[in-house]
Parts: C-alpha cells; sequence; structure tokens
C-alpha cells in the first residue's frame, strides 16, 4: 500500500508540544557537556579574553568556587587549559611534566574539592614551547614526533599522579597513545582514561583559542599543517582513529565541532567507541558576535547546536557555552 498524502500527513506529529517531544529521536541534557576552561597562575587572578567576548581566564582560587556553583547545577567535567606566561615557556617544554606545574596543582585542588568532578588534562605542549607548537621543534621549526612524544608521556603521568580522571592528548603525533598508555598502565594506572584527539583538524577556528592561552605570538604565521589534518580529508580521519583504537584510546574526540559533523556521523557508523566533539573557540566567537549583535537569539542557536552534535551521533560535547546551558536548563 502506498501510504501518500493525506493519509500520511507529517505535521500531525508536529501539531502539539507533547507529540513533539514524543517522537523526539535525540536528548541532551547536562551530562553530555564538558567545560574547558583557562587557568591562570597565582592568586584572585580574573582576564577577560579578548577574542572570546564573555569568557575570562581564572586563578585556581578563583575558580573553585565558581565550579562549585556549576558543579550543584550539573557540570559533569571540566577539561583545563593553562596559561603559564612567557618565563616557564622553553625550548624542551620541561614546565609541562613539572609536578608542582600550574596544571598539576589545579588538578589536586579541585579534585579535593569535587571528587565527583570529572577533571580532563590537555596533553599537548603548545603553553609550554617557545615556538607555540604542541611538540618539540628541531633548528628548521620542524615538529620532531619521537622526542615530542616521549614529553608528552611525562606530560600525561604527572597529571596522572595529580589525580586527573581523563589524560587528553590534542597535540597529534604518531604513536603517542601507545606510549601514554604503556606508561599509565606501568604505573598502575588503570583507571586513567585516554581521551584522544584522534580527528584533529588543522583549523582556522582556533584562533581565539590561542589568543586565550597566548600561544599565537609565539606561534607567529607558523602553521600545524605538518601534525593536524587538512580539513579536506575524511577517509584519512578513520584511519587515525582506527589506529589511536588499537593502541589503546578510550574514547575520541574530532575537532573542531559543527562543520565536521560529517566526520562524527562516519566515525559512528564505523567504530564502536564514545566520540566527543569540540565546539571550539572560533564556533563560540562567531556565535557569541552574533548574538551581541542581535542577529541571532543565542540561546536558541546554542541548543540548537547541542542537539545537532546529539543527533550526528557524538556522545557529548566539550563547549564554551556549558555554564549558560546549564543556567538555561536549570530554567527549563
Ligand atoms: C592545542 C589546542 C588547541 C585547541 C585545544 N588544544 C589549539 C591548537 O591546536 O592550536 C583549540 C581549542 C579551541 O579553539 O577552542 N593543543
Amino acid at each position: 500500500m502506498c501510504k501518500s498524502y493525506p493519509n500520511t500527513r507529517m505535521r500531525r506529529n508536529r501539531s502539539s508540544k507533547f507529540i513533539r517531544n514524543l517522537i523526539r529521536e535525540t536528548s541532551f541534557s547536562a551530562d553530555d557537556l564538558i567545560y574547558p576552561i583557562f587557568i591562570l597562575p597565582g592568586k584572585n587572578k580574573e582576564e577577560p579574553i579578548d577574542s572570546m567576548p564573555g569568557k575570562k581566564r581564572y586563578s585556581v582560587d578563583k575558580l573553585v568556587p565558581i565550579l562549585g556553583k556549576l558543579h550543584k547545577k550539573g557540570l559533569n567535567a571540566i577539561a583545563l587549559f593553562p596559561v603559564v606566561g612567557e618565563t616557564k615557556k622553553s625550548q624542551d617544554a620541561e614546565e609541562a611534566f613539572n609536578p608542582k606545574g600550574l596544571v598539576q596543582t589545579a588538578v589536586k585542588i579541585i579534585k579535593k574539592e569535587y571528587p565527583d568532578l570529572g577533571i580532563i588534562t590537555d596533553v599537548a605542549l603548545d603553553p609550554y614551547t617557545l615556538s607555540g607548537h604542541d611538540g618539540l621543534v628541531d633548528k628548521n621549526g620542524y615538529v620532531l614526533n619521537d622526542q615530542t612524544v616521549k614529553v608528552l608521556t611525562k606530560q600525561a603521568l604527572s597529571h596522572a599522579e595529580a589525580g586527573a580522571d581523563i589524560v587528553a592528548p590534542s597535540d597529534m603525533m604518531d604513536g603517542r597513545i601507545l606510549a601514554i598508555r604503556n606508561t599509565l598502565e606501568k604505573n598502575k594506572f588503570h583507571n586513567t582514561k585516554i581521551l584522544s584527539y584522534a580527528a584533529k583538524y588543522a583549523s582556522n577556528l582556533y584562533g581565539p583559542f590561542r589568543n586565550a592561552v597566548d600561544s599565537s605570538t609565539n606561534l607567529k604565521d607558523s602553521s600545524k599543517e605538518t601534525y593536524q589534518m587538512d580539513f579536506a580529508n575524511i577517509s584519512e580521519a578513520s584511519l587515525e582513529i582506527s589506529l589511536d583504537i588499537n593502541e589503546g584510546a578510550d574514547m575520541i574526540i574530532i575537532k573542531p565541532g559543527l562543520p565536521y559533523l560529517d566526520i562524527v556521523s562516519k566515525i559512528k557508523n564505523k567504530f564502536s567507541i564514545p566520540i566527543f566533539s569540540y565546539h571550539v573557540s572560533g564556533e563560540y566567537s562567531m556565535i557569541k558576535s552574533a548574538a551581541l549583535k542581535n542577529y541571532i537569539d543565542e540561546k536558541s542557536s546554542v541548543l540548537e547546536a547541542m542537539y545537532c552534535f546529539k543527533r550526528a551521533g557524538c556522545n557529548g560535547v566539550l563547549t564554551y557555552y556549558t555554564p549558560e546551558i546549564l543556567e538555561w536548563l536549570d530554567k527549563k
């Protein structure tokens, strides 16, 4: 039997709120959110981020009460990004694995205060290198793979020792997941999870982040295209992800967010591993700027974006909009 108009009227199931609720195919809640936060050394510091209107960088003492309030509203996990200052940057990025470094200290303090809050740390050297690159560079400025992996491994171990629940390598070096996994196992961190930025594209949407962590001045005109993926590629993402799964990743990130949902959807159908998407700084700033000019409605546009991530197959999303979303969900 051919089911067609008027037997089938697609608008019947859209005619009132309750039926729309009943047939909704994806759900979204506070549990799906990871809040990326920029942290500063020192005390009592709070600085606005010019490239990300409405967002700030905080010293850890200032951050703790903020996290307390958000945690009460359902904040489930955070991702920490340090801004260490020029004096802590070096050629060999040793500060990255300093047990008393900014990230390591922050993890200890936050974990003690809120043991149930998931803490994700970034494993990459860009906050610590003079070049602003995610790895160590040779005299020609080429990012060295195997030497970098050694440092990343020490960095990841120092995060695990501080109490990080999840270490998230965002550097795109080859073989780093295996090296980190072996080190974590050897040191009995059997439950420390690895969230691999398995498919991270050399995107133009990271600009505001580089300004927020102060790596843009160091990076100058240099690009990350010798390690991050070409945005024209999709098959390559499958290969990257299968390698990281084999090396021991527990979860993966596809980054950036909305313009890359085709990758999420493809990967979701191919691998049974949790997938997260990073709604990156440029995406935040685009929505924010349009909202500030009243060109779009901020709340409904952001919530729509979150459903799009879920519809594409993401288990969760890293988004700078987390505090605002928690507030909106609270009031619903
Ligand atoms: C670098 C890193 C970047 C982001 C997270 N980790 C920037 C880069 O690769 O240059 C970008 C996040 C964002 O734009 O919000 N390890």
